[in-house]
């Protein structure tokens, strides 16, 4: 299989199942979590590997702010310790770490340390890591319309400006999606820019899912016919 494994140029990940793989181990969720971070580490090797150009996953939703506080302070906890643990490992492999959501409503220290990595690997020219944090789908299109109906007053939209708008703007579509932890929806992810995605779902609960099952949904997504709507 592995030499007509078809290499997508951006694969995105909803890394679903943190709670119930810690829950099915006697342990607190916050531990999924953890577990969950390894498996992002893991993955973003193997997208170097792969020389899958963007990686991009979902971090944290904007309806994620109706967890325990515990829960949430953990995970921007989590989140800083990866940034300060994977910079020197991106910078070294080339990797380009950007975020994207409305940063506005986070802590500000998490914003710092996010604007730092950010800064550090601008030059990188290799893979990019796109975090996204605190972003909806619908969030996403508001925002687009909004600006634009305030950049361009009495302009009609066209799809090109939406995707000029978009807080992923300059990003290409995702060529595959990847959900892990048997559940099959969308969650309000990326809802205009998964228009032509290809969804994989996986039983697999995101603190297991390494390698082997990264190059799995790769086979399987070796197996599609793309046609965009056309024959
Ligand atoms: C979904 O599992 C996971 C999240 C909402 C958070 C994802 C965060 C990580 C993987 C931590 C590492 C991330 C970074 C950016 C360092 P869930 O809690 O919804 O699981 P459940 O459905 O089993 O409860």
């Amino acid at each position: 299989m592995e030499e007509n494994l078809k290499i997508p140029q951006h694969v995105s990940i909803i890394m679903d199942g943190n709670g119930r793989w810690a829950t099915s181990h006697g342990k607190p969720r916050l531990f999924g979590h953890k577990e969950g971070a390894e498996s992002l580490r893991a993955c973003m090797q193997f997208a170097v590997e792969m020389q899958i150009k963007y990686l991009s996953i979902f971090a944290f939703s904007t309806e994620n702010w109706g967890r325990p506080e515990e829960e949430i302070q953990g995970l921007w906890s989590l989140l800083l310790e990866s940034i300060n643990k994977e910079t020197s490992y991106m910078i070294e492999n080339h990797v380009r770490f950007r975020v994207v959501g409305n940063l506005e409503e986070l802590p500000e220290y998490l914003r710092i340390a996010i604007h730092d990595a950010e800064e550090a690997t601008a030059a990188c020219t290799g893979s990019v890591l796109v975090v996204m944090l605190n972003y909806s789908g619908k969030w996403d299109i508001v925002q687009a319309a909004n600006r634009f109906a305030e950049e361009n007053p009495g302009k009609k939209m066209e799809w090109a400006d939406m995707d000029r708008y978009l807080a992923t703007a300059g990003i290409p579509d995702p060529d595959l999606l990847i959900r892990t932890s048997g559940e099959e929806r969308i969650s309000n992810y990326m809802l205009w820019q998964t228009a032509y995605t290809e969804f994989y779902f996986t039983d697999c609960l995101w603190p297991d899912f390494r390698k082997p099952e990264f190059r799995l949904a790769l086979e399987a997504y070796s197996r599609r016919k793309r046609r965009f709507g056309k024959l």
